[in-house]
């Protein structure tokens, strides 16, 4: 069975102490960073984009998960490989030609990933999700961290692991928004490979323990 991952979203890191959280990341139990880009447009919302990108891949060990919130995201595939960037995540309801999409983020030699906004069904994903490496099941509306956890979540998971083993799909299933420690099991136990965690990492007292905690529950 896939080993079940958590990574951290640095979002909810200080970002005056960037390196310092940074390297907490590297030194804990965590497996990814997951970095969230909001463009203002597609979410009511603006985070930070490439500069920043760039001082946090100079320092972080571990794989960059990049979730984009932005309109048009084919534009930046590239920008984001030269980054460093691992694994490439649009928005379903950002991409019209979301094939096209996936293909070029491959062709950069990224993993490539969508997410789901709460109304969007996973039964949208029929017919692309052989194509697709991570789905990214967002149980919070996209803008903001610290949002309260949309319970719907589990059975669209159980829904979305269905359809990937129907299908024949080796796609990862990541929860984003309001993952915490008494949904994390349940989360698993519906089907999800990877957790993102924010608030609840950064904004605890001491986040390497969070952390550790966090992969206990779901190991
Ligand atoms: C929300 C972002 C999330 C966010 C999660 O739009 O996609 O990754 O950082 O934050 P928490 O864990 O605080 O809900
Ligand atoms: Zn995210």
């Amino acid at each position: 069975m896939q080993k079940k991952l958590v990574a951290p979203s640095l979002l909810a890191s200080d970002f005056a102490n960037l390196q310092r959280d940074i390297e907490m990341v590297n030194q804990s139990d965590a497996d990814w960073f997951h970095l969230d880009i909001m463009d203002g447009v597609f979410v009511p919302n603006i985070s930070f984009g490439m500069p920043v990108v760039q001082a946090m891949a100079k320092h972080a060990q571990k794989p960059l998960d990049v979730h984009l919130m932005i309109v048009d995201p084919d534009r930046y595939i590239k920008t984001f490989a030269k980054l460093g960037v691992h694994h490439l995540s649009v928005h379903y309801e950002a991409c019209p030609h979301l094939h096209r999409t996936l293909q070029a983020i491959k062709a950069e030699g990224m993993k490539a990933g969508v997410a789901l906004n709460p109304h969007t069904p996973v039964s949208l994903l029929e017919d692309i999700i052989q194509d697709i490496d991570i789905v990214i099941v967002m149980s919070v509306n996209p803008g903001f961290g610290g949002q309260s956890f949309i319970e719907n979540t589990y059975q669209k998971v159980k829904d979305l692991k269905a359809l990937i083993e129907r299908k024949n799909s080796n796609a990862l299933i990541e929860i984003d928004g309001g993952v915490n420690d008494a949904n994390a099991k349940k989360l698993v136990d519906a089907g999800a490979d990877i957790l993102v965690a924010g608030s609840f990492v950064f904004k605890s007292e001491n986040p390497t323990q969070t952390i550790k905690r966090l992969k206990e529950k779901i190991a």
